[in-house]
């Protein structure tokens, strides 16, 4: 079984990741956190020296490899580009759907995401826009606002 977690900044798929590996017995790797390893460069160091084109292939070539029984904590941007969304088809994709207000109580003084930027406009719009991938290429959705981790990952097992 190959599960990718999705959804946007914020929105907890590491800390789901890491109890679901747990409840299902499965190793998780978390995509960030691999491609800042193999870098040797943070995601800010990496988006400011290399940009973010670079960075979104390092997360295909990524994806490509991911092994078969897995889970997959996706960044946020992962649905963007077709091709991803294609290799996403190969396992089960679960979206973790949080409110604009949750996503903002969260990432209030983050400054680890170069993509969470600009005033609360560009913000929101950002976020809004990315809505529909995420619902289209999920194949189970879960609301996630007020939810401790370990609910969350209970709701995702009954829901396999
Ligand atoms: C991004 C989300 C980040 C990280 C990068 C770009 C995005 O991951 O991949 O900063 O485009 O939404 P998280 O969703 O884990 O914060």
């Amino acid at each position: 079984m190959k599960l990718f977690l999705t959804g946007y900044m914020g929105s907890g798929k590491s800390t789901v990741a890491e109890q679901l590996s747990q409840l299902l017995n499965l190793a998780y790797i978390e995509m960030d956190h691999e491609i800042e390893r193999m870098e040797e460069l943070t995601i800010p160091e990496i988006f400011e020296h290399f940009g973010e084109e670079y960075f979104r292939r390092k997360e295909t070539e990524l994806l490509k490899n991911t092994a078969e029984e897995c889970i997959i904590s996706t960044g946020g941007g992962v649905i963007l580009k077709e091709e991803n969304r294609r290799l996403l088809k190969k396992g089960v994709v679960i979206y973790l759907n949080a409110s604009w207000d949750t996503i903002c109580e969260r990432l209030v003084n983050d400054q680890t995401r170069p993509l969470w930027n600009g005033n609360d406009d560009n913000k929101k719009e950002h976020f809004t826009g990315r809505l529909p991938l995420y619902k289209e290429t999920a194949d189970i959705v879960i609301d996630v606002d007020n939810k401790k981790p370990e609910v969350i990952a209970k709701q995702i097992v009954a829901r396999l």
